[in-house]
């Protein structure tokens, strides 16, 4: 495949690929020198249209690990505030040659239109598009659950069951998630208040419900999400407290999971929201180690999309 676009996009054995690379390149964090020479000499763009602490910073660290070169584009301080367009932009990259283009765009589909407009000839990594898509926090999301809740030497995510609770409705992770895992064989279900959730999510392969408390006891993993406050133009919200109340993770309803249980959050998150501060530093908690997983993952994506030569992560640089 030339580019991440879409979980949707992702066969099994695409995903499980990607989830076993990934495995071999992480194994490159606890090493004293992490870095590989697979993808020396290819060139990476982050282009980032819409804010990003982690995703940009990990593709950053991801293609540097690869020893790929690294152009950080964020739109705050370029001449987008003088009118350049989307298409004028990526010609700008493609002379500057790029291999691979990750975009993060508040528009859904920018990615798309990136990837199949001909403006540029490089691969396009769907960073985070709008409400829409974020395949690559899906792919490190089914990475570290594999890790902690992965059955057999494939480390299979079949038939768990995974709670995936909040502003589902404004949420690429919930949707790129909900369709990745059920590529997996796991079973999720959304747990949100009916205004924050999406009008089409009955064609979602994924269970709903408003009950947070009925859903809590049977997962074996929780996935908080932020309530994107940005994202939301007059429709109706409930009060922070009122949200807290039904829809927040604190220590009270943490007692209610089975011991297995892990705890996830993407990040950013509102402490004292959607998830207590007790909650998110347990022992539970698996929020850190997601942002190293992010790393390898995203260091997989890069080597498969770019056809580098072996990673060869087993014997030394
Ligand atoms: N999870 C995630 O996409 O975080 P950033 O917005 O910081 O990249």
């Amino acid at each position: 495949k030339r580019h991440l676009l879409s979980a949707a996009d992702l066969s099994r054995a695409d995903a499980e690929l990607i989830l076993s690379t990934a495995a071999e390149l992480r194994e490159l964090a606890d090493r004293p020198i992490k870095k590989l020479p697979a993808l020396r000499g290819r060139t990476v763009v982050n282009l980032f249209f819409e804010d990003s602490t982690r995703t940009r910073i990990s593709f950053e660290a991801a293609a540097k690990r690869l020893s790929a070169d690294v152009i950080n584009f964020a739109a705050k301080g370029s001449s987008l505030s003088k009118g350049e367009s989307l298409k004028d932009t990526a010609l700008t990259l493609e002379a500057m040659g790029a291999d691979a283009v990750v975009v993060r765009h508040g528009a859904s589909g920018a990615p798309h239109r990136l990837a199949h407009s001909g403006w540029v000839r490089s691969s396009v990594v769907n960073g985070g598009d709008g409400t829409h898509e974020h395949p690559t926090q899906a792919l490190l999301d089914a990475f570290t659950m594999s890790r902690h809740l992965g059955q057999g030497q494939a480390r299979s995510l079949d038939g768990r069951r995974i709670v995936i609770v909040g502003d589902v409705l404004h949420s690429r992770v919930a949707r790129s998630n909900a369709l990745l895992l059920h590529t997996l064989g796991a079973e999720v279900t959304l747990v949100a208040p009916p205004t924050l959730l999406p009008v089409g999510v009955g064609t979602w392969p994924v269970e709903v419900s408003y009950d947070l408390d009925a859903a809590l006891p049977k997962a074996d993993a929780v996935m908080m999400l932020r309530v994107q406050r940005e994202r939301m133009h007059g429709g109706f919200f409930p009060t922070a407290r009122e949200y807290s109340r039904r829809y927040g993770l604190d220590g009270k309803r943490m007692a209610t999971l089975q011991d297995h249980t892990i705890v996830m959050h993407p990040g950013p998150m509102v402490r004292g929201m959607e998830i207590t501060a007790d909650v998110a530093d347990s022992d539970r908690s698996v929020i850190v180690e997601q942002v190293t997983n992010g790393v390898a993952v995203r260091m997989a994506v890069l080597y498969l999309l770019l056809g580098g030569s072996t990673p060869a992560v087993g014997g030394e640089e």
